[in-house]
């Protein structure tokens, strides 16, 4: 089975999957996160190397308060119940997106995963949360005209490269693989300079659902896939 290298995923249907179930929307980011526990392992297993997930998006603070503090309780608590889980088997875990305005415990967590995983070189596990691919984009774009101005950089020297250096991925390859679950065809703001060549596969599983079989379906379809980029 062919495996992306950087694999992506938009995990969404976590409401509907708990609405269909007769669940308040809460309890279905519970199993999701159940869920998402087995498809990192498997991840791993399987040979990727980086795996991003879109946890939650800069446009998702516009759902119900008890729902955002219920999501950020939740990651929380699996920050810090997998933690040791990521360093035994060398797992390092990085954020992407503004933590600065997430709730302190989350924001603690996050810190605490990143700092005792920073030597960990197996796997990079890449936690969007606050993330918009927009606003990763304008904040590099001003860091950028920052260094410039400060004489750090010279305009000359602005490339594909030197851009990527300042998005949250800093590090991280392009993404070559995408799943979005739940039967919704759009990227909502996901990583849109990264995925710019990545295959992009959507299912009508919501992801509660999503197990390994499902994950091994996704990695046959991007097998068949022919990369082209650009070329013939
Ligand atoms: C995805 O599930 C998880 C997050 C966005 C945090 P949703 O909560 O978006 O579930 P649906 O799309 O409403 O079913
Ligand atoms: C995208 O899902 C964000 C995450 C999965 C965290 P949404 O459910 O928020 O996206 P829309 O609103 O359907 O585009
Ligand atoms: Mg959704």
């Amino acid at each position: 089975m062919k495996v992306p290298i950087h694999l992506a995923i938009i995990l969404d249907g976590n409401g509907r999957w708990a609405l269909k179930n007769g669940f308040i929307r809460s309890i279905g980011h519970k199993y999701g996160a159940n869920a998402l526990k087995e498809i990192v392992s498997y991840s791993f297993e399987l040979g990727v190397k980086y795996l991003s997930l879109y946890c939650f998006s800069t446009e998702n603070w516009k759902r119900d308060k008890n729902e955002i503090d219920y999501l950020f309780s939740l990651i929380s608590q699996y920050l810090n119940k997998y933690c040791n889980d990521f360093i035994n088997k060398k797992i390092k875990v990085i954020f992407s997106g503004d933590l600065s305005i997430l709730p302190n415990e989350t924001k603690l967590a996050c810190d605490m995963v990143s700092l005792k995983s920073k030597n960990c070189d197996k796997f990079i596990l890449n936690i969007c949360l606050n993330y918009g691919s927009k606003n990763e984009i304008i904040r590099a774009t001003t860091n950028i005209a920052k260094d410039v101005k400060n004489g750090l950089l010279n305009e000359m020297d602005i490339d594909e490269n030197t851009f990527e250096k300042y998005l949250y991925s800093n590090g991280l390859p392009n993404v070559d693989f995408l799943i979005r679950t739940s039967n919704e065809k759009r990227l909502s703001n996901f990583m849109l300079w990264q995925i710019s060549y990545a295959e992009i596969y959507f299912c009508k599983t919501l992801w509660p659902e999503f197990t390994k079989k499902d994950l091994e379906k996704a990695f046959v379809e991007y097998g068949k896939r022919n990369r082209r980029y650009g070329g013939v």
